[in-house]
């Protein structure tokens, strides 16, 4: 089908399914029906329902017979909306329950019904998958919680809530590349299996081939060095920082972290920028507020049945809350001064908010709720707590590195970044204080190199989805969760 010029013979370069599958015939679709097939969030539109032709597969999401008449409403994926369809007493629906599989011939017209704007009726319908409804774990018109769809991985995905939040996740990852394209980012694919711990927590899956026995390769490695699922994009980002004013990366990240919390998973994706001459956290700051609101408001406009779902049921209020966050600025406080807030409050903390601790989670939540509820950066962290590659502050008597994290309602921590180390000596002398120094003979050569300031940041795309939908819990926006015990599927 490419010619060696690499174009497309006979066909347009943007492939247009619909149109491809109404020609039915030759070539790739051969055998298909010569009617004009159509996604039901096509069917849906007024415009569509012309009396015209169609072919419409899915899924049934309900079934009503009348005396004459069946009504059934079916799903593909397409929108939240069903299309209802119309079954004269004549057609075969013999075997059609909730849950089968079907394809369906018929005229696409103008619904008298209120309920719709339009509707299909059928000439012909064709059970492709049956489905015995009393075993489905998902009953028809009953609201399940996200707990208990949660149990079913390899069937949620046809609820309602679970198909609005694979769409908003679809929708969001196209936002997010947007974002970047349109301000002049060049898309990286970081490496997966890497040879360092990015952040030096330790976190890290070692990886090696599955038919490797402890006793007869006790020394020697697969890659010959000690490699593991990565961390973080941000040291490969780095590197393209030599020759690339700006880039970001978008891929799957992998932490070893024991803990079972509604804000952690042990695969989760993450969306890291890297910024080239920059010498202000300031920058990193502007990009990740930009990042947060014009991608939001790109998922609003573009998913606004999906998004009300989850802001009418699963948490009401949500939409307030959201609409707050995109009409103000967000806060900035210093670390000290975020301390000095929290000892402040007569809140009882589990974990005494002390200088030169981490913030924990409740710490975090107090101080977005202190700021009213609306996202605040938290800049300028204790020298000791961050990685070797932050960039020094060299401030007395507090020691602190330029590092910011941006803490949101709801969630607590959804981006962390920094400015990195660039002057050598500085960067030598904190490795060497690691005992990195070996590890990192290639990160200090970057600086050696028209080495240029720096900085980036991660930001968390479940944490994300979870704070603009208002979700509890991590392992219901993401399509196959993995945490410490437990890897379905
Ligand atoms: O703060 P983190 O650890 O930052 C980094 O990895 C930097 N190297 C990024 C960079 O500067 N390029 O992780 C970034 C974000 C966190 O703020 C959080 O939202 C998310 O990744 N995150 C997790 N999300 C789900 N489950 C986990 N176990 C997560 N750990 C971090
Ligand atoms: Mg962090």
């Amino acid at each position: 089908m490419w010619t060696r010029k690499g174009r497309l013979l006979g066909l347009p370069l943007t492939w247009c399914p619909s149109t491809l599958r109404g020609k039915g015939g030759d070539g790739l679709f051969k055998g298909r029906s010569n009617k004009s097939g159509l996604k039901v969030n096509e069917a849906l539109l007024e415009t569509a329902a012309k009396g015209q032709e169609v072919r419409v597969q899915g899924w049934v999401r309900s079934v009503r017979a009348q005396k004459e008449i069946t009504f059934l409403n079916i799903n593909d994926g397409s929108s939240l909306q069903n299309l209802q369809i119309v079954a004269r007493s004549d057609l075969n629906i013999r075997g059609i329950t909730f849950g089968s599989a079907v394809e369906i011939w018929g005229k696409l017209v103008q619904s008298p019904h209120k309920k719709q704007r339009t509707e299909l009726l059928a000439d012909k319908i064709r059970l492709v998958g049956a489905c015995n409804p009393v075993n489905l774990p998902f009953k028809i018109k009953e609201r399940h919680s996200l707990e208990y769809i949660r149990q079913f991985p390899h069937l949620r995905c046809k609820t309602n809530v679970f198909s609005s939040l694979l769409r908003i996740r679809s929708e969001a990852s196209t936002a997010i590349h947007s974002f970047f394209k349109n301000n002049g980012f060049v898309h990286i694919h970081a490496p997966i299996i890497t040879s360092n711990d990015c952040e030096g927590a330790g976190e890290l899956f070692q990886i090696e081939p599955a038919s490797r026995t402890a006793e007869k390769h006790e020394n020697t490695h697969f890659f010959d060095v000690p490699s593991f699922l990565t961390v973080s994009g941000q040291l490969h980002l780095e590197v393209m920082t030599g020759a690339f004013t700006q880039v970001y990366t978008f891929g799957p990240t992998f932490r070893a972290e024991n803990s079972q919390t509604r804000r952690h998973l042990a695969e989760f994706y993450m969306v890291e920028a890297e910024l080239a001459f920059t010498e202000s956290l300031k920058d990193i700051m502007e990009v990740m507020e930009n990042l947060f609101k014009i991608t939001t408001s790109h998922i609003l406009s573009n998913c606004s049945d999906d998004v009300e779902l989850f802001h009418k049921y699963i948490a009401p209020g949500q939409k307030e809350r959201m609409e707050q966050m995109l009409k103000n600025s967000f806060q900035v406080l210093s670390y000290t001064e975020a301390i000095d807030i929290l000892q402040r409050s007569t809140e009882i903390f589990k974990f005494e908010p002390k200088w030169g601790c981490d913030l924990q989670t409740e710490h975090e939540n107090y101080l977005v709720q202190h700021c009213g509820n609306i996202p605040v950066f938290v800049v300028n962290y204790p020298y000791d707590i961050k990685p070797f590659y932050a960039r020094d502050n060299q401030d007395h008597p507090q020691h602190t590195v330029a590092a910011v994290d941006l803490l949101v309602p709801g969630i607590g921590e959804l981006c962390g970044g920094s400015l990195r180390e660039e002057r050598l000596d500085l960067l030598q002398s904190r490795l060497k204080e690691l005992g990195l120094k070996d590890t990192y003979h290639w990160y200090e050569e970057l600086r050696q190199f028209g080495s240029v300031p720096h900085g980036g940041f991660g930001l968390g795309f479940e944490r994300y989805l979870q704070c603009i939908l208002g979700v509890e819990n991590i392992k219901d926006v993401i399509p196959f969760p993995r945490f410490s015990h437990s890897c379905l599927l």
